[in-house]
């Protein structure tokens, strides 16, 4: 039979005191009883446990696949080779790509690269032959900006596209094949250390050609770029951008001139550590003289 409540025990817990209140950053409260507190402790102590638990019953169900979110899974599930087609030469992600707004044919690692080439070298002078819209000299004007040294020297064909102003960027407009453009560059970057981009045009032949007219500029320590050996890498046979290049694109051009050139250039592979790389190859640093270093 159930025992009547007696008054004394009503008047005890009636006086009992109230448990203390603690404010939560929303503004909410809750009682921090010994019990709530425990339960709190056991459900952080659980969490990385069963966490864990439904990554790894997760892992199993996906027969040990790597990445167990379905849907990164199926993202990431493409080769290197293939990503690499589908950003460069479908175009999928290359033309979409913009510094500050400007648009920048580049493969992403090889800006983070042209960053740090950029930092560690600290050429005076950078001479980007090919600039189309100008995105790619618009970074290298605010890299230099970042660490307040440096000059571009854009060479292009046409300015139809181009929208950039900087006052680091000097813009010379014709072909860079030209006696009075390579004149032009030279008078401008006589007094100081020179880092050469090629990125104009990818035919074999003109990559040679403008090597041999303008490499010799880079000073020691420096680096020449070549842009755009990744043409070269696809299979004629699936891809339609390495059709466009019957007689080869630019990684045979620098291959040749890296090989007639090694007592003066040696190929940085450091630079391609991030794997993806527009320019396979492609970074060629000039060596120091032997004994001056
Ligand atoms: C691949 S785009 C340059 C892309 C740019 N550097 C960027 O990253 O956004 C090639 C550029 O080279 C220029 N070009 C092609 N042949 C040239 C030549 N013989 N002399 C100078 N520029 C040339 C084209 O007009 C075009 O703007």
């Amino acid at each position: 039979m159930k025992q009547p409540i007696s008054p004394e025990l009503i008047e005890k817990k009636l006086n009992r005191p109230k448990p203390r209140k603690f404010s939560r950053p929303s503004g909410a409260t809750y009682p921090l009883t010994a019990l709530s507190a425990l339960k709190t402790i056991l459900t952080i102590l659980s969490q990385p446990l069963k966490s864990f638990r439904t990554l790894h019953d997760a892992a199993l169900r996906d027969n040990g696949a790597l990445v167990i979110d379905r849907e990164y899974r199926e993202r990431w599930s493409s080769s290197i080779a293939d990503y690499a087609h589908w950003y460069y030469a479908d175009k999928r992600l290359l033309h979409s790509i913009s510094w500050l707004g400007v648009p920048t044919r580049k493969m992403l690692a090889d800006l983070w690269v042209y960053q740090e080439i950029i930092h560690e070298c600290r050429p005076d002078y950078i001479l980007e032959i090919g600039s189309l819209f100008g995105g790619s000299a618009l970074f290298m004007a605010n890299v230099c900006d970042m660490i307040g040294h440096g000059k571009i020297i854009s060479v292009d064909i046409s300015r139809a596209i181009y929208g950039v102003s900087h006052p680091r960027i000097t813009e010379l407009t014709g072909d860079c094949a030209s006696p009075e453009i390579i004149e032009q560059v030279r008078a401008l970057v006589s007094d100081g250390t020179v880092m050469v981009i090629h990125d104009a045009d990818h035919n074999r032949t003109a990559v040679m050609r403008d090597l041999s007219n303008y490499a010799g500029l880079v000073t020691p320590g420096q680096y020449l770029i070549v842009e755009d050996g990744i043409v070269d890498l696809f299979n004629p046979e699936r891809s339609r951008l390495a059709k466009a290049y019957p007689d080869g694109g630019p990684l045979p051009a620098a291959d040749q001139f890296a090989k007639q050139h090694a007592e003066l250039f040696e190929i940085d592979m450091n630079r391609e550590r991030f794997l993806l790389t527009s320019n396979p190859r492609g970074y060629l640093r000039r060596k120091y003289p032997s004994g001056t270093r």
